[in-house]
């Protein structure tokens, strides 16, 4: 039988070289997530890392974070946030520029959806530059929402994206580096 604690998550990830340019080597999830207990184990041990620590709302950035980041909300037991790419939320929003490792673009939430008092937990399926958690951040506590914790599937340190999170003062975690 498997036993989870010592599943190898790294081994389920998938590399795909120049996609979706050249030099980028693009760390594919779909092979994690159509393997059960891989799957499994990558949205609890991010839920059991996080508990105790008065998170009222999960955050999950489109389109992997919100795989991963449902999940998690799920199984802490507390309400998820989707950041949407720019258009889709129908509400009033508000939104935030930012720079990918391949090219520009903005994320939103709607402008009511949180309050001074909130706790969240920011959940991507990974972390290159940066670029996308920062402006996440950035856009979560212009709510007064507090942004203490942000939870990673995969982390990639060459890129230093985790290093300039904790820089703005969020603790960083990642599944696999
Ligand atoms: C990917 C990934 C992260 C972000 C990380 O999303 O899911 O959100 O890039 O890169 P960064 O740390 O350099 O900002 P992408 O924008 O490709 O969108 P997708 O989830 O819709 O595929
Ligand atoms: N998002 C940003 N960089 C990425 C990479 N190298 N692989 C998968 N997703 C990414």
């Amino acid at each position: 039988s498997l036993d989870l604690a010592k599943l190898d998550l790294k081994s389920l990830v998938r590399t795909i070289p120049d996609y979706p340019k050249k030099g980028i080597l693009f760390r594919d999830i779909t092979t994690l997530i159509e393997h059960p207990e891989g799957f499994k184990e990558s949205v609890e041990r991010i839920a059991n890392a996080h508990r105790g620590q008065g998170v009222t709302h999960v955050a999950g950035i489109e389109a992997r974070g919100f795989i991963f980041g449902a999940g998690v909300a799920i199984a802490m037991g507390v309400g998820f946030i989707p950041i949407r790419k720019k258009g889709k939320l129908p509400g009033e929003t508000i939104g935030q520029n930012y720079a990918l490792e391949y090219g520009v673009d903005t994320i939103e939430i709607h402008a009511d959806v949180l309050d001074d008092g909130d706790v969240v937990l920011l959940v991507d399926d990974l972390i290159a530059t940066g670029g996308t958690a920062i402006a996440a951040v950035g856009l979560l506590r212009r709510t007064g929402a507090t942004i203490t914790h942000a939870a990673f599937v995969i982390d990639l340190p060459d890129l230093g994206g985790a290093a300039k999170l904790a820089a703005e003062g969020v603790e960083v975690t990642a599944l696999i580096a």
